[in-house]
């Protein structure tokens, strides 16, 4: 195994355990990431629990990492609502989830839009999580390898741009759209096709970048598909939602990218 490309496992929580029931699960992650030394486990509260998970995190000297769910590419400013890469950085954050196609179809986010919040993370010394992916249609229509091309290209100067010696700066979800909370899940091969495609486009930019970014599949990943998905060369781990919300489906996701 490339040691740069640590199986990583993130829970999206999206708009759920916002309080209590949130520091209740992380207790529950903690738990279980410690029997998993070579597995990064990351969890993404939505806004009003990431404090109060990473106090946690901290106490327990957790290795589990705390992402955000979004930012907004500017430091401060009057932008109501709005949260900022270095808020995050502060609350306890390491990690962000940029570019999920929710924010992109309900909050009309573009791939101009995304590269920018990818450049604003990097910037405030944290690792995007950026989301890629293809709707239905494209994928019917067969355009799945265009589609996710022009979202990867819009990044991948900002993400070249931020390559340091040992580690690459981001992780890549693809997600493809068809099977977020669906139930629909890609097959490994699907998955893969899409994956590798991904590893050749970051190869032509930067043969490091290529070896370096952690590729990650998201989409209805379960405790019963996780290993088949991450069994794939070129699958570096999975961006969980549904699965994410209960510590036993999502312990059990993580123990299959435990590698032997
Ligand atoms: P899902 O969500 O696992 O519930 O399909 C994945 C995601 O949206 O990141």
């Amino acid at each position: 195994m490339n040691p740069a490309r640590r199986p990583l496992i993130c829970g999206n929580w999206k708009m759920y355990k916002g309080g209590l029931a949130g520091i209740e699960l992380a207790q529950s992650v903690i738990a279980f990431a410690k029997e998993l030394p070579k597995v990064d486990v990351v969890v993404a509260p939505p806004f009003t629990a990431i404090a109060a998970v990473g106090s946690v995190l901290e106490e327990s000297r957790s290795t589990v990492g705390l992402a955000g769910q979004n930012l907004y590419p500017k430091n401060e400013g009057a932008f109501t609502g709005e949260i900022s890469g270095p808020f995050l950085k502060e609350a306890g954050c390491a990690w962000v989830i940029l570019g999920h196609s929710e924010r992109r179809q309900y909050f009309a986010e573009t791939d101009a839009f995304v590269a920018d919040k990818v450049g604003a993370a990097l910037g405030a010394g944290l690792c995007p999580i950026i989301c890629v992916g293809e709707t239905l249609e494209q994928r019917e229509r067969g355009e799945t390898l265009r589609v996710v091309k022009t979202q990867v290209e819009a990044f991948l100067d900002v993400i070249a741009r931020a390559l340091d010696g040992a580690n690459a700066p981001v992780a890549i979800a693809y997600e493809p759209v068809w099977a977020i909370g669906t139930g629909k899940v890609a097959g490994p091969a699907e998955a893969e096709e899409v994956h590798q495609a991904i590893r050749t486009w970051l190869k032509n930019k930067s043969e490091s970048l290529a070896e370096k970014t952690r590729i990650l599949y998201g989409g209805s990943v379960k405790a019963d598909n996780a290993a088949a998905l991450l069994g794939c060369p070129n699958v570096d781990g999975a961006l969980v939602g549904g699965a994410s919300l209960d510590a036993g489906s999502f312990g059990a996701i993580a123990r299959a990218a435990q590698p032997s």
